[in-house]
């Protein structure tokens, strides 16, 4: 993945967490997940009043991308904010357990997390070193 691939899923991740749903957490998530073939799929997480219904932004990214039949992917980029506040700033938003986990359905170890303060604040990652051991029912995606 090169440097203007990376800059694009930050800053779709950016502008895609104002639409976050959280009015109970208060924490604004947004993903950019990027497809082997250069799509862009955007999610972010989706609250609801009974709490453990809602999803993280990655895994409604993965959603979006998988239901247009998409199964490979190279990378995807997560940001946060509490209160969704310009002046708190963003976090480095880490995914979830049950985000690495679903993560892992589709993706190599190879797979690039980056976690996103700014276009040029950010960390990378792969998913091998934030999903070690990670289970899988017969080895190998269906
Ligand atoms: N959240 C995400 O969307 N992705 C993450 O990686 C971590 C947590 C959401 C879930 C919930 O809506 C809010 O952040 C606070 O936990």
């Amino acid at each position: 993945m090169n440097d203007s691939e990376r800059q694009e899923l930050i800053k779709a991740a950016i502008d895609v967490k104002n639409n976050a749903y959280a009015p109970y957490s208060g924490y604004y998530v947004g993903a950019a997940l990027l497809t082997d073939d250069g799509t862009v799929f955007t999610g972010t997480n989706v609250e609801n009043s009974s709490f453990p219904v809602g999803v993280c932004a990655e895994r409604s990214a993965f959603a979006a991308a998988v239901s247009k039949g998409h199964r490979k992917f190279k990378a995807i980029c997560v940001t946060g904010t509490r209160n969704n506040n310009p002046l708190i700033g963003n976090d480095y938003c880490m995914p979830c357990g049950m985000c690495r986990q679903f993560m892992t359905e589709f993706c190599d170890g190879d797979f690039e997390i980056i976690s996103a303060k700014s276009a040029e604040d950010f960390q990378v990652y792969t998913l091998s070193t934030l999903m070690p051991g990670a289970f899988m029912l017969f080895g190998t995606m269906l």
